[in-house]
């Protein structure tokens, strides 16, 4: 082969192996090289193309960022409209839709495909003979904007098709979108320019879009989901959508992994259910589920009204934004730290909660968004998350409105309710961490090392000896007893978070009751009001408490620091060791003398404070009392820690457990 030759070769084969990493590594998620290596095929490529700009092509990977800025974007006729959906806002809405086009099309059943609705922009992406040519933006369904330029440079979207034999023509519908991810890259990048931030993803998406410097679009996080094909000239579709997304797949597109078949309207609901359940956990904004009849040839039998297909429909969710009022702006602790500026607002429904509070994260951000009491702002809240101010509605601002000064020292109440709820934390009948005094817990809190109880098991020797009368050893030893401290029991833990009206014996029943912190959790006011000696006002306090997004942060950052427990076995009720009588005397070495009692009282067994004839056993700790001794007098079986524990464990066994005392 001449050189122009093997030169040519080379740049082909350099091309489909790029081609196909970005495959890998943008639909599939699935990348078989380094970033290095990938690297250096592209260096290669760009190499060959500098000394032989003849060989240049547009669908070659260098070409991805290519042209100068543009002044405006040309318009383009699309060659089918881009419709858009009906929505359904409810499950009858939804039931309705079904019911329409059953009706219809005189069948018992449709089968539709379940897709999410990503909250991005609508795009249409022309390829001839398999490579891309254009893309649009959907405008106003029948004319848009041509921003091919900023398409080419997702590296998601094939600048050719993978196809042996690819159509004379198809143009293909799906949506650009920017993953949670990306968004907040990008916001922390624009607040680090002093540019402005973006409200939403969706926003965001756009406003990368829409840019008229491809190099800009080149440098913003998005990604694309394919749903549908518009038109196609020179190859068949296949029978159904679900087998056309398939296509699209294979063609090299990126198809949302989410899509399913649903058989019948309850599968759908089933589908629905579970990614609203999942929403928040998805990488991307979803705002809802497209439903689309499966077969194509009912589709076409469906037709359209108006500018929405009859054959799809888009069953939202409940909005996750809404604007409201700021009443006031109140401090709180935060749990990461400093201030929470919190906005008390108007009540207003959103995410389907009623929010009276968001968080206004810090000083930073509220100078940045510029709240103000007084002002219409919207707010969002999405899952579990915390509601947040998004943005000012500035245009309603009061014209008397000033702006929010934050206070800038941590109130010293703060600062002392923060070192009780640590001493209690860390006292002996809680976590039980030696040598945690009231003076060290104090020195830490205005030290502004800890803050919160996960904080204690974060700290190091160095920032130990920054305190006063603070030495290796002693500070060694203090980290080795928090280290000690990480394996407790259930009943210690609960105990130390300082659930108002949960002392130690109540903590002790919950643990026993429920046996897991996750069984807590889920339990509601009628569960938690079953336990023995939990009354309305207790299990209030409760549920109260595991409400409180802080109070769930900071458990989870002590799960994440490594406090654990075993879990112990669910009480189902029954009293295995009903008319047993036991009295407990001495130290026990795992469990406080509360906690044995009541999980010996969970299992039936009643517990005297003194022995007799009538007592079943006596349970015997460390330096014992006249207890003992008593005991000994009678002949009462007598069960050390270990007994215990195998009783506690399996309470049937407790006859081979006296009769092992006897020998
Ligand atoms: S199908 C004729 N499928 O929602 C069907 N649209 O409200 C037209 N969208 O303009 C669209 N995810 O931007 C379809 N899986 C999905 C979608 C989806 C998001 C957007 C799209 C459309 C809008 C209609």
């Amino acid at each position: 082969m001449p050189a122009e030759g093997r030169i040519a070769a080379r740049v082909a084969a350099l091309r489909a192996e790029i081609a196909g990493h970005n495959h890998r590594y943008y639909v599939l998620d699935a990348p078989s090289v380094s970033d290095a290596e990938f690297d250096a095929l592209m260096r290669e490529l760009e190499a060959l193309e500098r000394e032989h700009p003849e060989l240049v092509t547009p669908d070659s990977p260098t070409q991805r960022v290519g042209g100068a800025p543009a002044s405006t974007f040309a318009e383009v006729r699309h060659l089918t409209p881009m419709l858009s959906l009906a929505n359904a806002f409810d499950e009858a809405e939804f039931r309705e839709f079904d019911r329409r086009a059953r009706e219809r099309l005189d069948v018992a059943d449709i089968d539709y495909v379940a897709e999410t609705k990503l909250d991005g922009l609508a795009i249409s992406l022309s390829y001839v003979d398999g490579r891309l040519e254009r893309a649009a933006t959907r405008g106003d369904g029948t004319v848009g904007e041509d921003v091919t330029a900023n398409v080419r440079t997702l590296r998601s979207v094939p600048l050719s098709l993978r196809l042996e034999r690819p159509p004379a023509l198809v143009e293909i519908r799906g949506e650009i979108y920017m993953s949670w991810r990306g968004f907040e890259r990008l916001n922390a990048e624009q607040t680090a320019r002093g540019e402005k931030t973006f409200v939403n993803p969706r926003n965001a998406a756009a406003g990368s879009l829409r840019q008229l410097d491809p190099k800009v679009t080149a440098t913003r996080p998005l990604g694309i989901f394919c749903y549908a094909v518009g038109s196609v000239q020179g190859a068949e579709l296949p029978a159904t959508h679900y087998e056309m997304l398939g296509w699209l797949r294979e063609a090299g597109l990126p198809v949302s992994g989410e899509t399913r078949v649903a058989a019948g309207i309850e599968s759908c609901l089933a589908y629905y259910r579970d990614i609203g359940a999942r929403r928040p956990q998805l990488a991307y904004a979803i705002d809802g589920v497209v439903f689309k009849v499966n077969r194509l040839d009912w589709q076409r039998d469906l037709g359209q009204v108006a500018r929405a297909p009859r054959w799809a429909i888009a069953f939202k969710f409940p909005p996750e934004e809404a604007r409201t009022r700021v009443l006031a702006i109140d401090v709180q602790v935060g749990r990461t730290g400093q201030l929470t500026p919190v906005a008390r607002l108007e009540p207003v429904f959103v995410g389907g909660a009623t929010v009276t509070n968001a968080t206004l994260h810090n000083a930073d951000e509220i100078r940045r968004k510029d709240v103000r009491v007084g002002d219409t702002v919207i707010v969002r809240r999405a899952g579990d998350v915390i509601p947040e101010v998004v943005q000012v509605v500035t245009e309603q601002r009061p014209a008397d409105s000033v702006p929010y000064e934050m206070p800038s020292e941590v109130p010293e109440q703060l600062l002392r309710q923060r070192v009780q709820a640590l001493i209690h934390f860390a006292s002996r009948r809680a976590m039980n961490i030696e040598g945690l005094g009231d003076r060290i817990v104090e020195q830490l809190v205005r030290a502004g090392l800890v803050e919160t109880a996960a904080d204690l098991y974060r700290l190091s020797l160095p920032q130990l000896l920054e305190l006063e009368r603070m030495g290796e050893k002693l500070g060694q030893n203090l980290l080795d007893s928090i280290d000690r401290s990480r394996a407790t029991t259930l009943p210690r833990f609960l105990f130390a978070l300082g659930i108002r009206e949960v002392g130690e014996a109540t903590a002790a029943q919950l643990a026993a009751h429920f046996g897991s912190l996750d069984a807590l959790l889920q339990a509601d006011r009628a569960a938690l009001e079953a336990v023995p000696d939990v009354g309305p006002v207790c299990a209030a306090s409760v549920q109260a408490y595991f409400e409180g997004a802080e109070n769930l942060a900071n458990v989870r950052a002590l799960a994440e620091a490594g406090v654990h427990w075993p879990d112990l076995p669910r009480d189902s009720g029954a009293k295995p060791l009903a008319g047993m009588t036991t009295v407990i005397t001495g130290t026990l070495r795992t469990l406080s003398r509360d906690e044995a009692k009541s999980r010996l009282q969970n299992l039936g067994v009643k517990v005297a404070g003194s022995v007799s004839k009538k007592t079943t056993f006596v349970v015997v700790g460390a330096d014992p009392g006249s207890k003992a001794e008593a005991a000994q007098a009678l002949g009462v079986p007598m069960l050390d820690d270990d007994a215990l524990e195998r009783l506690l464990a399996d309470p049937a066994a407790l006859p081979v457990i006296l009769e092992a005392t006897r020998s």
